[in-house]
């Protein structure tokens, strides 16, 4: 109860400033080890009678009498060779409680730097299931983003969506020779699943159908109008199928905005990092390098001329800066992505992005069979958990089976 243990320290500090000015500002407050003791206690008359050559216990004595604790609480009593331990009675506490209750910030202190912190979470990909991955990036994004709007900086939660892969390939080649059926809502990203496994089995088996499949994502990328209408309508039934979960989780978003829409700026923004000579041609292809980070370049346009995930990132990234104002972009994904997180922290660095940038984390969640979990895949009887505890220098992991 911080509003309690500020009321005595601030007792203390005008005792300690009378009696020893020469002594620290502190704080000369700490919690109890053992609450049996009291609730708070203080260890001011040990320092003050090193530096003044007094008997602690004394000094601990002279304490609990001059320094009588805030109203309500208990006799402050004299503890082992200079300690002197304060107990809280339950009126204290119910008034303290009822003070908090009616403050509006509930006595969190805001943060004297309010920054704009985009909270970059969810963004699951457009005709897909949303995975248990996923799931955890929504939740770890929505309780960081809600912690810190709590504390005073403006959260701006944003929603990646992945809908513009090259999955859309082979999807369009089945889903058009079936003649472009409408999705059912209820079943939607099934019927979409099933659809790219069926173009991918076709692709993978048949160059003229692989070449059928490139050519549709041409076509779909270079804007064609009637590949554009059914990637709106995966869009628009893949939506609707997250929202139903975020409505069940309780998130929400302050944008969502799709790899998609950044699409026209990938172009220019290779060409400048070239003329910036942050990166380079390779085999034909434009990529950054860095042997700190990996032996492997940051490929940020294959020699095809197709663009990747961290062009993309680099385009969010830039637009969350000029158009948002970021000051701080937070990352929520899964451990796999890290380096391509550092790699894009120290593309945007050299490119004079100035923000901070963070990548928040988790393990993957994988399945019985200690494969990670994917979106598609039948859903599990039991799932294992994975962690791993330090304690006093030791690393313990943990494996644990929970049925879904
Ligand atoms: N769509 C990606 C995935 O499912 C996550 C995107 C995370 N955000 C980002 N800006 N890269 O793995």
């Amino acid at each position: 109860m911080s509003s309690l243990r500020s009321e005595l320290e601030a007792r203390i500090q005008v005792w300690a400033k009378t009696h020893f000015p020469q002594l620290g500002p502190g704080p000369w407050v700490r919690p109890c080890a053992d609450p049996r003791h009291g609730h708070f206690q203080t260890h001011l008359p040990m320092v003050a009678a090193k530096q003044t050559g007094a008997n602690p216990r004394e000094l601990a004595t002279r304490l609990a009498q001059e320094c009588p604790p805030p109203p309500d609480w208990s006799t402050p009593e004299v503890a082992g060779s200079g300690f002197v331990n304060f107990r809280v009675n339950p009126e204290a506490v119910g008034k303290a409680v009822e003070k908090l209750r009616q403050d509006p910030k509930l006595g969190i202190p805001h943060t004297p730097q309010p920054e704009t912190i985009v909270v970059d979470f969810s963004s699951p990909n457009i005709a897909k299931a949303m995975h248990v991955g996923h799931i955890r990036s929504t939740l770890l994004g929505d309780s960081l983003s809600r912690l810190l709007s709590r504390i005073g900086h403006k959260v701006i939660r944003i929603n990646h969506l992945g809908d513009w892969g090259t999955q859309f390939g082979k999807l369009l080649l089945a889903y058009r020779s079936a003649g472009r059926p409408p999705l059912d809502p209820d079943r939607s990203i099934q019927q979409l699943e099933e659809f790219y496994k069926k173009g991918h089995e076709e692709a993978e088996s048949d160059p003229i159908k692989m070449d059928a499949a490139r050519a549709e994502l041409a076509a779909l990328q270079s804007g064609e109008a009637e590949r554009l209408k059914d990637w709106q309508h995966f869009c628009q039934r893949s939506g609707e199928h997250f929202h139903q979960i975020y409505r069940r989780l309780g998130v929400t978003f302050d944008l969502e905005k799709g790899e998609s829409s950044y699409h026209d700026e990938l172009p220019g923004i290779v060409e400048e990092l070239l003329h910036l000579k942050i990166a380079t041609i390779s085999q034909g292809a434009a990529v950054v390098q860095n042997p700190v980070i990996s032996e492997e370049p940051f490929l940020i346009r294959k020699s095809d001329g197709a663009f990747l995930y961290g062009t993309t990132d680099l385009a969010a990234l830039r637009s969350r800066l000029r158009d948002l104002h970021a000051d701080r972009i937070i990352y929520v994904t899964d451990g796999r992505q890290q380096l391509h997180f550092r790699w894009l922290f120290d593309t945007a660095r050299k490119w004079n992005q100035k923000a901070e940038l963070e990548h928040v984390w988790f393990g993957t969640i994988l399945g019985p069979d200690r494969k990670p979990l994917k979106a598609g895949m039948e859903h599990p009887s039991s799932l294992s958990i994975f962690w791993t505890r330090q304690k006093s220098g030791q690393k313990r992991s943990f494996r644990k089976n929970v049925p879904t």
